[in-house]
C-alpha cells in the first residue's frame, strides 16, 4: 500500500504521516528532508541555492547528509530547500530515490508536496493536509523556539508565506491538491483527531 501525504509547510503532515506509517506497519519517507539535504549541502559549501547548475550537482551528494542531521530542521535550511525545489534538475535527481522507497514491501507513506501528483500518481490513498497560515506559522514558531532558534513570529509567518508562494508558483511540480486527494484541514484538530480522520479515510478505501 502506498499513501501520499501532501500539503503546505507546517500543516502537520510530517507527524501525521509518521503516525499513519506506524499504525499500518508501512515505511515512512519525509521527502522534504531530501530537498533540505540538498539545501544544507549547498549552505555548508558556501554555495547559493539559487545557482541552478550547482544545485543539480549538490543533489548528487544528497547521501552525504544524514537525514537525521539536526541542521536539516533549521529555518535557513528550509528556505534553501524551497529554492532548490524549484529546480527541475534537482527534482529529477531525487525522483528515483523516492519511487524506490515506495516500491519496497509492504509499502510506504511518503510526505511532501508532489507525491500524489508526480512521484506516485497511482498511490492507493492520497491525503492533502492543510491548515490556516496563522495556525501553521504558530506551530512552526513554537517548534523553532523549542529548538532555541532566535526568530520572531512575524518572521516565521513571512517565511511561510514566501515558501507557500514559491512552492505553489513554481513551474516544476507545483504544490497542488491532486484531483483524487482527500482534503484534511487540521486548523482545529490536534494530532490524535487528525490521525483519526486520516484513518477513517484510509479504512474507507
Ligand atoms: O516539507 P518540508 O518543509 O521539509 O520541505 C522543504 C521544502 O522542500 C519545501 O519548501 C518544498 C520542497 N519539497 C518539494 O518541493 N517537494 C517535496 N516532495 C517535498 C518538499
Amino acid at each position: 500500500m502506498i499513501i501520499a501525504v501532501d500539503g503546505p509547510v507546517a500543516a502537520g503532515k510530517g507527524t501525521l504521516a509518521r503516525r499513519i506509517a506506524a499504525k499500518y506497519g508501512l515505511e515512512y519517507l519525509d521527502t522534504g528532508a531530501l530537498y533540505r539535504a540538498v539545501g544544507l549541502y549547498m549552505l555548508r559549501n558556501d554555495q547559493s541555492p539559487s545557482d541552478d547548475a550547482l544545485a543539480v550537482k549538490a543533489a548528487r551528494h544528497v547521501s552525504e547528509i544524514s537525514l537525521d542531521d539536526p541542521d536539516l530542521r533549521r529555518e535557513k535550511t528550509g528556505n534553501a530547500a524551497s529554492v532548490v525545489a524549484a529546480n527541475q534538475g534537482v527534482r529529477s535527481a531525487l525522483l528515483d530515490y523516492q519511487r524506490n522507497v515506495a516500491k519496497r514491501k509492504p509499502g510506504a507513506v511518503l510526505d511532501g508536496r508532489d507525491i500524489g501528483t508526480v512521484v506516485y500518481p497511482d498511490a492507493d490513498v492520497k491525503l492533502f493536509i492543510t491548515a490556516s497560515a496563522t495556525t501553521r506559522a504558530q506551530r512552526r514558531f513554537e517548534e523553532l523556539k523549542a529548538k532555541g532558534e532566535d526568530i520572531s513570529f512575524e518572521a516565521v509567518l513571512k517565511d511561510l508565506q514566501d515558501r507557500d508562494a514559491r512552492d505553489q508558483g513554481r513551474s516544476s511540480a507545483p504544490l497542488t491538491q491532486a484531483a483524487d486527494a482527500h482534503l484534511l484541514d487540521t486548523t482545529k484538530l490536534d494530532i490524535e483527531a487528525a490521525l483519526e480522520a486520516a484513518c477513517r479515510i484510509i479504512d474507507g478505501k
